[in-house]
Formats: structure tokens, sequence, C-alpha cells
């Protein structure tokens, strides 16, 4: 129904974690580290989110921002397992968020993230525009496999991103400063059968991108679509996350924030319009 607006059901209950860590990215953008803190006593494992999703942290005046798990492969395990590290996708006017010492009342892991599966063992071109970047590394670490490329953009400081992720061995910058997303799409050389893509970008040019990426031949299933950029209330409330697909249309904060193409495009297995409503 048009306008329908509901929240997010089964929503993950909030847990206390304890700010050990700052630091300012770029604009709207702040790492910090979590350890779980229940009082004084040690903190219990953090719950592990797929690369990809989101968690919601609270802010002043009632804001709650949507952040992404960014940590580290090898961190948030062993004694470090009650650690996480999240990158914030906004931040509210007013004062800076975040302190160090600060306990947070965080909720996720929700939303879904990148499908590890449909990039295991395969050939990944990684396409970012840019904020974007920084949400495909956790999926390149833990997919392992085969040669990663990346083609890295966009009008942020520092979005080219230069050489993000010297200590992947497996991985190679192919370009940066890209004029847009699907010129890297359409200069790509890619065997279809062998490869995946993860697109991080703005909407509008990730699915250019993808649509190159098809007429070329890459199956649209093989093609993830990362929209984080889209997040607002991060409750299913605002509607200011509406995607218009051939099937009706989706919310980026339940039905994504990564998104397969194929479901984008209409191509894929029809499934309910979570999303709330036609448009
Ligand atoms: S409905 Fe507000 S971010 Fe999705």
């Amino acid at each position: 129904m048009r306008g329908e607006r509901r929240p997010l059901s089964r929503a993950p209950a909030q847990r206390p974690f304890r700010i050990v860590g700052r630091s300012v990215e770029g604009p709207g953008k702040v790492r910090l580290r979590l350890a779980g803190d229940t009082g004084g006593t040690p903190g219990t494992a953090a719950a592990r989110s797929v690369p990809g999703q989101y968690w919601v942290l609270p802010a002043h005046g009632g804001a709650r921002i949507p952040v992404v798990d960014v940590t580290p492969a090898g961190n948030g395990s062993g004694e470090d397992a009650s650690l996480i590290e999240v990158l914030t996708l906004w931040v509210p006017c007013g004062p800076p968020v975040g302190a160090v010492g600060e306990r947070l009342e965080v909720r996720g892991p929700l939303g879904k993230g990148w499908n590890l599966e449909r990039v295991t063992g395969k050939d990944v071109l990684v396409i970012a525009w840019d904020g974007g970047l920084p949400l495909t590394r956790p999926v390149i670490e833990r997919a392992g496999g085969g040669r990663v490329r990346v083609w890295a953009g966009g009008t942020a400081p520092g979005s080219g991103g230069g050489s993000p992720w010297p200590e992947l061995a497996n991985a190679t910058i192919e370009a940066d400063g890209l004029p847009d997303m699907a010129a890297a799409a359409r200069t790509a050389a890619f065997d279809p059968a062998r490869s995946a893509a993860l697109l991080a970008g703005p909407l509008p040019m990730a699915r250019s991108a993808a649509a190159v990426l098809v007429e070329r031949g890459m199956p649209a299933s093989s093609i993830q679509v990362a929209v984080h950029s889209m997040l607002r209330c991060a409750s299913g409330t605002c509607g200011r996350c509406r995607i218009s697909t051939p099937y009706g249309s989706l919310r980026a904060c339940h039905d994504g924030p990564v998104l397969p193409y194929d479901r984008l495009a209409g191509t894929g297995e029809r499934q309910p319009p979570a999303g709330g409503g036609e448009e």
C-alpha cells in the first residue's frame, strides 16, 4: 500500500558496549572501536555480523545512527572476542558522535549483508564510489580464493583509495579516479563464468555499472550492490531508503543494505516485497 511505513520486525535486543577507540575518517565518517561492556565484568563475545550488515547507535537528541561493521579479519576473536570496529554511515549535526569511555546501547546486527557464497572461489571485481570501498573489505578478507581487482573513485577527498589494502596480497588496484562506476564496468576484463562483482556506491551509478556488466555477459546473480548510503532512520519508518524494482519497492534498511542485482533488476527469483508496499 502506498505510504505504508512498517517498523523493522524481529529487531535484535540492545546490548551494552563501551567506546575504546575513535578516529575521524572524513565527513560523516567516524570509526569507533567498541568493546562489550557488562558493567565491570568482562564483555561477552560480540555477535558477529555478516559483512555488510549494519548496527544502530544512539546519539544526542534521540538520533539513531546506522554504522557498518568494519572489524578487520583476526580482530573480534580470541582475547578480542568482545571487540568490534564500526564506521558511521552519517552523523547528525551537533556535538561529535562518541567519546572514548562512553557506554552505548547498541542494536544489531541488522539487515542483509554480502552473500559470501556468491563470491567464494571467484575472481572478484570491486567497483566502489566515495565511501563504498571500506564496505567491501570485510567480504574480501573472509571470502578468500580468487583474484580481487579494485576500481575506486569519487568526489570525496581520498575516495580513490590509492592502495587501500596493501596487506591483502590478492587485491590489486586497477584504477582510481574513475569518472563513474560504469567506466570500470566497461573496461574491466573478466571471465563471466568465473567472476563476481561487488558494487558499492550511489544506487543509480551502481545500477548503471551492473547493467553494463550484464550486457558484457556477467550473470545478474553474480553481482551484488551495497546501498548503505541510503540508510537514514535505520528503523524502517522514514521511507527514505525505498528502492523501486520491477517486483515492487524494497527498503534498503530491511531488504538490504546489500542487494543481489538480479533482485534489483527483476530477473531473479521473485520474493515478497517486504519493503513496504508499492510506489
Ligand atoms: S525506512 Fe528509514 S532507513 Fe529505511
